[in-house]
């Protein structure tokens, strides 16, 4: 394989004007061969504005027909469309013999989950979750911490993530379940979630958990409390119905307490006796999710978020939702 992989974009919308678009200009491993979106005009806006106008950079509205064609011999796809599409293209795009990275969460059904890694191991291909988390160096530094017991033995964890996410989703496919698969928690809060399911690093045991939809069809805020494997408790406050945004992820030891972002940023430590440690200095490196893809394709990197950290997630929904609707603490089907 040469130094540089091609990648094919589905899905030209917010995520990936903001986010991937600007990560993948930053990666020189990475070059774009193919744009989709059912919105024409999303993706020649996103190539005008993003990719100089590449010429080169095919458009296309349907990506069946991506695949199908697969120009400029395209190694990977993003897909950064709705979630309960998820499943239908990745399925696809593995049948045709293409890596995948898909965006949270990978999918809203641990059935649909399992189908994927198995259809990932037969065809020998890789597949991504573009969690944030797991690609930042401060994660990574965070979980390799608590694995060799620098905050002693693991007791507890909490996080919350506020953020004004029912009036801009409203009318969206958000706030649809046939679309969302789920509401706020599914959406935003999959990343603390996640979090913990790679930082804590042992599988959830059982959920105890109360949403509230606040009159949408889907839930907008949720109180959940997971029992870990190994008896660490956490506890998660999530509210889609607040200001701007807002979030933070306490862990705590037997001897020490570690304080972060849900996404990765400063990292705060307190030792045995409580007092405030130095920040650590970080020597992992710090990915973004399109450039370990592309670095993990050509050999260069480990994957970080494998499709594995998408089916932890679907199965603690499932409890969660579970739990929620029976008003008690519900096991966690395993792996
Ligand atoms: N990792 C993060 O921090 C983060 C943040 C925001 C969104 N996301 C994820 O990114 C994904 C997209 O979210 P978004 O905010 O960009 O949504 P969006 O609504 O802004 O964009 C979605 C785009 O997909 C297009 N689309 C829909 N169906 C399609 C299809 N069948 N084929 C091709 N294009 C299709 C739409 O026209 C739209 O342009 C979701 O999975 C979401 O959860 C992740």
């Amino acid at each position: 394989m040469s130094q540089q992989v091609n990648l094919a974009i589905v899905g030209c919308g917010s995520m990936t004007y903001n986010a991937h678009a600007p990560w993948i200009n930053s990666t020189s491993e990475i070059r774009v061969a193919a744009l989709c979106d059912t919105d024409r005009a999303a993706a020649e806006k996103l190539r005008r504005d993003r990719f100089k106008d590449d010429a080169q950079i095919a458009i296309f509205e349907d990506w069946r027909d991506l695949l199908k064609r697969r120009p400029a011999g395209i190694a990977g796809v993003l897909f950064a469309t709705p979630h309960t599409q998820h499943y239908e293209q990745c399925m696809a795009a593995l049948d045709q013999g293409w890596h995948v990275l898909v965006e949270k969460p990978m999918v809203t059904n641990s059935a649909h989950a399992r189908q994927i890694i198995h259809k990932a191991q037969e065809k020998v291909l890789q597949v991504q979750v573009a969690f944030q988390a797991p690609f930042s160096a401060e994660h990574v530094h965070i979980r390799e911490f608590i694995a060799r017991g620098g905050l002693g033995e693991l007791q507890a964890a909490g996080g919350f993530v506020f953020q004004d996410w029912r009036r801009p989703g409203h009318g969206t496919w958000r706030q649809d379940p046939a679309a969302a698969g789920g509401g706020f928690i599914y959406d935003s809060g999959a990343h603390l979630l996640n979090a913990w399911n790679y930082l804590i690093g042992r599988p959830a045991a059982s959920v105890h958990a109360m949403i509230s939809n606040k009159g949408l069809a889907v839930e907008v805020n949720g109180a959940v409390n997971i029992r870990y494997q190994g008896g660490v408790l956490a506890s998660a406050v999530l509210c889609g119905n607040s200001v701007g945004w807002q979030e933070g992820i306490w862990l705590a030891g037997e001897r020490g307490r570690i304080h972060t972002g849900i996404h990765g940023g400063r990292i705060e430590v307190w030792d045995q006796h409580g007092r405030q440690l130095p920040d650590p200095q970080i020597t992992a490196t710090h990915y973004t999710p399109p450039q370990n893809f592309a670095h993990s394709l050509l050999g260069l990197a480990a994957p970080r978020a494998p499709a594995r950290l998408g089916l932890l997630h679907c199965l603690l929904m499932e409890a969660l939702y579970k739990s929620a609707a029976n008003g008690c603490e519900v096991a966690v089907e395993q792996e």
